[in-house]
Formats: C-alpha cells, sequence, structure tokens
C-alpha cells in the first residue's frame, strides 16, 4: 500500500475537521488561514462573485468565492454548484467585509472568508421547507422532516437552554450530595392519575410490563435502601389527553430526600430554580417564594396554579343571594345531600364593558361550557347606575345595592358570574375565563416582560370526591401523606373532605412546572389509604404488595417532588408549546409524524407475544401527516 500520498477526495480527513466554527470569526482574527464545515444557508451569484452564508450550531459565517484569489478559480467554479442546505468544507483568509457592508445582525458581521479551497462534503435535496426562523411553516410538515427544523436556529438555541437547565440542575444536586440513580422503563404501574403504557413481555406470555408514570415508588424505595438523597432526569411516560403542555412521554428532574420537613426542602428547590434563571436569564429571583393555600388559590383565581400577575379576581357573591328567586342562582346555593352547597362567583371587569359585544359574551359562555358551567351571567353597569343583564328582573333592590357595594361597581362595569352546585365547575370555569380574559384584554405580560411570579402552592385537599364515580380520589398521588394535624381524622377515616396533605406544587406564571409532597411511611397508613381509594386487600397486594411489605423494613420519613422539564424549559426559552424544546416531539393524537409511530407489527411479532388484535385500524391517517392524526394542540390551550 502506497500511504505517501493522501488521496486527493472529499474523504480526506484534513477536508473534513476544521479550524474554527460558524459563529467564531471577529476582526481579531483578520488574515488568518481557516477552515470552516457546515451547511448552506444562503447562496447568492453576483455574476463575477459568489457569496454563501455558511450555517452550523454556532452561528452564520459569510464566504466569498472570488476567481481572482489565489486557488479561488476552482472554488469559485465548484461554488456555482453548491445549493441550499448542501455540506461544505472550505479554507479561506478572515478579512474585514468593504465599508457598509459589515452586518451588526450576524455574530460574525464585520468579517467575511475569502475561499481559497472548497469542497462539497453532501449534495441535499432542496428541502420542503425553507430552514429559517422567519418563514410560517405548517408544523406538521416541520415535525415529518424534524431534523431539517432542527437546523433552525430557534429551535437549536431552545435544545441548548435546556441541555445548560439540566446541567445547572445535575451540578446543583450533586453539590448537595444528592445521588442520581436510573430505575427501570419496564416497570409496574406507578399511579399518577393518567392510564398506564404497558408492553408485552414474550418471555412470560399473557402479562405486561407498565412504563413509569413516573418513579414514584421507586425512589421511595430508594429511600428505604437508605440512599437518603436521590435525583434522576427521568423519562415518565402517561397515555393521557394531550395539550399544549402535555406530551404522552416526557422528562421529570425528579427529587426525593429522607428525613426532612418543609422548611428545610423548600429552600434547597428554590434555590435551584432560581439558579436557572440567574444562570440562563440573568434575572434575579426573590427568595423565599410566596406560598399560597390551595383553598386561597381556588377561591382567588379558581386555579391550583394561579398566575398571580394580574388582577381580575374571582368574588364570592353566594352570600347576596341566599335567598334569591333566580332560579339558577336557588340551584346553586341549595345544600345537597352531601351536605355540600354550591356557590355564586363574579369577575368584574372595569370600566370595560362596551368593549364586549353579545358575541363576545356569547363567546365567554361557551367557553365557560366546556367546563361544565350551564351559563354565563352577564352585567353591565349603565351610566345611570343601573344594572343591565338578562337576569335583572330577577334581583331585588336590596340584591342589586348589595352587589354594587360588595363589588365596588360604576357605570361601564362588566361583571360575569357563574353559579353552580358544584363548587368545582365554578372554579374550574371562572379560572379559565379569568385567563381569557386577561389575554384580551392584553394584562398577561409575554416573556421577559416583568417580573417571574413563583410561588407555592400548599396544603392541597388529600383526597378528593368524585360525585359521577361516587368515590374519592387522591390529589396527588396515593403515597402523599395527610399534613399531622389531620392523622387522627385520616386513621378514623372521618372528616375526609377536610383533611389536608403535606403537598405542594411551584408554579410559575399559571404554570404548575413541579409538585410533589412529604410520604406515607406507615405500613398501616399506606394500607388505610388503599382501603380508601377502594382497592380491595387484594387488589392493594397484586398492585403495590412489593411496596407494603418494604415499607415494614425500617422505612425513614421522606418526601420530594419533580419538576417537568419540558415546561421549565418552555418558560427559560419564553415558548407556549413544550413541543419546541423537545427534539422529536409527537402530536396531540400521539403520532411521531417522522417515524409514523405508532405503527402495526408483523402477525408473527404479534404471535410471538401469544396477543391478537381485536380490530385493526387503519393508520393511513397518520402516514399522510394530515387530518385527525396530524393535529397538534393549540398553544394556549388549557382544557
Ligand atoms: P406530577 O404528576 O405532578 O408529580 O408531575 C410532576 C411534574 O411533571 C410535569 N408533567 C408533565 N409534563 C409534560 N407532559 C406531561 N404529560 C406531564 N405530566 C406532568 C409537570 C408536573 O408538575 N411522582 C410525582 C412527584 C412527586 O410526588 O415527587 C409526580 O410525578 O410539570
Ligand atoms: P335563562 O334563565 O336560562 O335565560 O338564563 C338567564 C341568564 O343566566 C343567561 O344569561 C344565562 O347565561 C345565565 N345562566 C344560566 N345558568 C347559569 C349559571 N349556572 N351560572 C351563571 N349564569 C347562568
Amino acid at each position: 500500500m502506497n500511504s505517501a500520498t493522501p488521496p486527493k477526495t472529499s474523504t480526506s480527513v484534513k477536508r473534513t475537521v476544521r479550524s474554527n466554527t460558524c459563529g467564531e470569526l471577529r476582526a481579531a482574527n483578520l488574515d488568518q488561514e481557516v477552515t470552516l464545515c457546515g451547511w448552506i444557508a444562503k447562496r447568492r451569484d453576483h455574476g463575477g462573485l459568489v457569496f454563501a452564508d455558511l450555517r452550523d450550531r454556532y452561528g452564520l459565517t459569510q464566504i466569498v468565492f472570488d476567481p481572482a484569489l489565489p486557488g479561488g478559480l476552482e472554488a469559485h467554479e465548484t461554488a456555482s454548484r453548491i445549493r441550499g442546505e448542501f455540506v461544505i468544507w472550505c479554507k479561506g483568509i478572515v478579512r474585514k467585509r468593504p465599508e457598509g457592508m459589515t452586518n451588526s445582525k450576524m455574530i460574525t458581521g464585520e468579517v467575511e472568508v475569502a475561499c481559497t479551497d472548497l469542497v462539497i462534503l453532501s449534495e441535499a435535496k432542496t428541502p420542503p421547507f425553507a430552514i429559517d426562523d422567519d418563514v410560517e411553516v405548517a408544523e406538521t410538515l416541520r415535525l415529518k422532516h424534524r431534523y431539517l427544523d432542527l437546523r433552525r436556529p430557534s429551535l437549536q438555541k431552545n435544545l441548548i437552554i435546556r441541555h445548560r437547565m439540566l446541567s445547572i440542575v445535575r451540578n446543583h444536586l450533586d453539590q448537595q450530595n444528592f445521588l442520581e440513580v436510573e430505575t427501570p422503563i419496564l416497570y409496574k404501574s406507578t399511579p399518577e392519575g393518567a392510564r398506564d403504557f404497558i408492553v408485552p413481555s414474550r418471555l412470560n406470555p399473557g402479562t405486561f410490563y407498565a412504563l413509569p408514570q413516573s418513579p414514584q415508588t421507586l425512589k421511595q424505595l430508594l429511600m428505604i435502601s437508605g440512599m437518603d438523597r436521590y435525583y434522576q432526569i427521568a423519562r415518565c411516560f402517561r397515555d393521557e389527553d394531550l395539550r399544549a403542555d402535555r406530551q404522552p412521554e416526557f422528562t421529570q428532574i425528579d427529587i426525593e430526600q429522607s428525613f426532612l420537613d418543609e422548611e428545610g426542602f423548600f429552600p434547597l428547590m428554590e434555590a435551584m430554580v432560581a439558579k436557572l434563571w440567574k444562570e440562563i436569564l440573568g434575572q434575579e429571583i426573590q427568595l423565599p417564594f410566596p406560598r399560597m393555600a390551595y383553598k386561597e388559590a381556588m377561591t382567588r383565581f379558581g386555579s391550583d396554579k394561579p398566575d398571580v400577575r394580574f388582577g381580575l379576581e374571582l368574588q364570592d357573591i353566594s352570600e347576596i343571594f341566599e335567598a334569591s328567586t333566580f332560579q339558577v342562582f336557588q340551584n346553586a346555593l341549595t345544600t345537597n345531600a352531601r351536605g355540600r352547597k354550591g356557590a355564586v362567583r363574579a369577575i368584574v371587569v372595569a370600566g370595560q364593558a362596551e368593549k364586549f359585544s353579545r358575541k363576545d359574551l356569547d363567546d365567554l359562555q361557551s367557553q365557560a361550557g366546556t367546563y361544565g358551567a350551564k351559563g354565563l351571567l352577564w352585567m353591565k353597569i349603565q351610566p345611570t347606575g343601573e344594572i343591565q343583564s338578562p337576569a335583572a328582573k330577577f334581583f331585588s333592590d336590596a340584591e342589586k345595592a348589595a352587589l354594587i357595594a360588595q363589588l365596588g361597581l360604576k357605570p361601564g362595569d362588566l361583571v360575569l358570574a357563574v353559579a353552580d352546585a358544584r363548587e368545582k365547575v365554578v372554579h374550574d370555569s371562572m379560572g379559565a375565563l379569568r385567563l381569557a380574559l386577561g389575554a384580551r384584554l392584553g394584562m398577561i405580560p409575554k416573556h421577559g416582560e416583568g417580573k417571574p411570579a413563583f410561588l407555592w402552592v400548599v396544603n392541597f385537599p388529600l383526597v378528593e370526591y368524585d360525585d359521577r364515580e361516587n368515590r374519592f380520589f387522591a390529589t396527588h398521588h396515593p403515597f402523599t401523606s395527610p399534613r399531622p394535624q389531620f392523622f387522627q381524622d385520616f386513621i378514623n377515616g372521618t372528616n375526609m373532605e377536610n383533611i389536608e396533605a403535606s403537598a405542594y406544587d411551584m408554579v410559575l406564571n399559571g404554570v404548575e412546572i413541579g409538585g410533589g409532597s412529604l410520604r406515607i411511611y406507615r405500613p398501616d397508613v399506606q394500607a388505610a389509604m388503599f382501603k380508601l381509594l377502594g382497592l380491595s386487600p387484594a387488589e392493594a397486594k397484586d398492585k403495590f404488595g412489593y411496596f407494603l411489605e418494604a415499607l415494614q423494613y425500617g422505612t425513614p420519613p421522606h418526601g420530594g417532588m419533580a419538576f417537568g422539564v419540558e415546561r421549565l424549559a418552555a418558560l427559560l426559552c419564553g415558548v407556549g408549546p413544550i413541543r419546541d424544546v423537545m427534539a422529536f416531539p409527537k402530536t396531540q393524537r400521539g403520532h411521531c409524524l417522522m417515524s409514523e409511530s405508532p405503527s402495526h407489527v408483523s402477525p408473527d411479532q404479534l404471535s410471538e407475544l401469544e396477543i391478537a388484535v381485536i380490530r385493526q385500524p387503519s393508520l393511513g391517517a397518520a402516514s399522510s401527516g394530515s387530518g385527525a392524526a396530524a393535529s397538534l394542540a393549540p398553544a394556549g390551550d388549557e382544557a
């Protein structure tokens, strides 16, 4: 073999490496000979000269192909063949751009590289859309060719921020003695309120693994193992209805600690989050975060993740209408069989009544309807101070006067109210109405405007009663401990609906970025919890027997929380849907448009698993990348 002359082809080692990236060259590099590699973002032929913008993850650099340069003739000739998205290697001299030609929008805008040698490393088909942040392209098309979409600087920036976020988190937790431990993906059901994704076992036909909805039981078992402080950047899988801020698989910063209370744990979490905002956005966050009880959050904001950056708070007007003759209010305020009473709550839009047409009010009413509200009552205060409303004729003079006094109403004000026998319907519909009004009236700050509003929501109810299923559900998950003062009630099975949990959520600008709790660590209390949730001893043993047994071998008091990585990253990046901070997200219908998954498997695979598909649905819509399969959760969807 003759090794003396290296082959003069594009595979030569020297002509595939670079001296600099495309985001690096400045005036300080003038007259240096450099080599660059990247993708052709733009090419302009000016007769004698060819210009190209070369792109990589780090930026753009302008390359000039000038036949008059030494070696330039051949490079210029090759340059006439390059097209958008070709991958090239080039060598050249850094020179200052001519007077008036500098580009302040480009970080390398002072200079250009005069090319003396050019190799085309890869050719590219014409891409189905322009790789450009300023060009609107249907997201379904972008997801189908996600690898091209990810060449866009904005998506690259998002993934870089996500990476930095996780490396800051790892460092922070490492410094605090947390151990990163990986837990299995092929596992058993872990209840977080969604459906499980299940995986058939070939070796044990007829049995299934469940993908973890979170590593909840596993991290608690690690506490029983004495790991003391655990964390994991954990993949979680939940088969639930998707929205702009929910994906079927997502990532958590999952944390658990032994021998803790909220007073010690909260500052650790706050410091971690504050570090992210400081190091990534340069923003100083005030510590500690305020805390708000769940009840207060619900009554004032109609939400357990309140956006406290604007007003439009809910006002309780139930008392005024205690003896109302208006049927709607009567129905809401009558005590039901379970001793519960509904509510009438209102939002006042001060001085802006004339901005809301009949159609606007109808639209708001139908939005409220999606949360179960049977109507949305509007009242406008006339210049005379009179109340104009479809229900005004049912109000007594005393009720009208009390309403005006309590809400401080003035001419031009709009009042919107929902009455319902179920307080949850009132909260949910009014909470959503408040956000819709805030958005419509431009009251919600945009990314980067104003201070981020962090807060803890605490003292959640331990369980909630579901009227339809006639049973209790754990508000967080069934491993959450009652607050100590409610322990006895819990053991006795009394006062259930008023028992508060040692559970907490971290909320930022109306987004639940994380949640957690102190855990039950007594086996009898855990067994009582499963019983309350309607699991028979046999079911509890089948599902969580291993866990109940483990609790009996010396369990430290422990607790923790998990942050949604995508939600945190989306807030740091200032984007709406979490898809924008994920490399390969799925559509609202759970499809990956790029790989066309989920997809059919071969009859052989099924028979090996001893599985028969009862009905073979058509997955055609998924492959065409259109129709229902390709539908995406809209950015603002908060249903
Ligand atoms: P939880 O279910 O509240 O708690 O989840 C923690 C955080 O994960 C994020 N999140 C999601 N992000 C994207 N897509 C989803 N489908 C999705 N679901 C949840 C949210 C949420 O706050 N094991 C407990 C934590 C604990 O108790 O320690 C748990 O998983 O930001
Ligand atoms: P109706 O008597 O059905 O014409 O309703 C009179 C007004 O009350 C309409 O504007 C309805 O939108 C409103 N309304 C009906 N049900 C409710 C409710 N549960 N909460 C608030 N407003 C309601």
